[in-house]
């Protein structure tokens, strides 16, 4: 059974989760969907997996973890246990196989005689301005709150795995539909493990009540952001207005699957 703590920070963001969502399901049958806003979201969601992380490492997925494994080697098993060692290596693999996923997509759709994607092309691709700003503010939570604040980052790693709990619903659908289906579906149970990292024995460690507020607190601002960050991402489906009404509460929750969290 979850803490009161915990439910209560489960409440506070699962509107906003609920809003991330709204962008993706809204997106799928809007209008003003087309082959290039398909290219483009596709093309920075690929960007995501190579470059964003979630303490807002500048160095990337890939090759942060894998400078750090190579530099922790003489510590493995006298400062480092080789669990913990293993598990990053995992991670490593896990991340990649998303941009592998998101890449993928992209390359069946990409324009005519263009090279296919690559991390080195993909740290060209230009950041938007709402990405950027949940980057940021993820390294300065992160030097500023301690473990509150880390634990805010990996529960709003992914929104909640929308996306992918969202782009799983449209197998079936055909063309690119097919394709993003594809990719949701194999980072879908991944990322919802790396969300897990955040709350999963939260309430056997001795968090104190201003630890709660505090995470809650980070957690719903990194959420709210993230809202911006999918609406731009996706050329706008959500108008202004839509996303704060969102904000200001006007949503149906995402129903949060605590056995699900359990069992990870
Ligand atoms: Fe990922
Ligand atoms: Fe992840």
């Amino acid at each position: 059974m979850p803490s009161q703590q915990l439910k209560s920070l489960v409440d506070s963001v699962a509107p906003l989760f609920a809003g991330e969502a709204e962008v993706f399901r809204t997106y799928w049958t809007w209008s003003g969907r087309t082959n290039e806003t398909d290219r483009l979201w596709l093309l920075r969601q690929a960007r995501k997996e190579v470059w964003d992380t979630p303490l807002g490492d500048q160095r990337g997925l890939y090759l942060g973890p894998a400078e750090d494994l190579i530099a922790d080697f003489p510590k493995i098993d006298i400062e480092i246990p080789r669990e913990e060692i293993l598990e990053r290596m995992e991670g490593l693999y896990e991340e990649f196989s998303h941009y592998c996923a998101y890449a993928d997509a992209y390359d069946v759709v990409r324009g005519e005689g263009e090279p296919r994607l690559s991390p080195t092309r993909l740290k060209e691709v230009p950041d938007w301005a709402e990405n950027l700003a949940i980057r940021d503010r993820r390294a300065e939570i992160k030097k500023q709150y301690g473990t509150a604040g880390e634990r805010a980052c990996y529960f709003t790693e992914g929104g909640y795995c929308t996306l992918f709990s969202e782009g799983m619903k449209l197998a079936g659908n055909g063309g690119v539909d097919d394709l993003i289906a594809k990719a949701a579906a194999l980072v879908y149970e991944d990322e919802f493990g790396h969300m897990c990292k955040g709350i999963i024995g939260l309430d056997a460690e001795d968090m104190s009540g201003a630890d709660w507020d505090l995470m809650t607190e980070l957690s719903v601002e990194l959420a709210g952001m993230r809202i911006d960050m999918r609406n731009v991402q996706f050329s706008f489906p959500l108008s202004a207005e839509r996303v704060a009404a969102i904000k200001a509460g006007d949503i149906e929750p995402v129903v949060f699957d605590f056995e699900k969290v359990e069992a990870a």
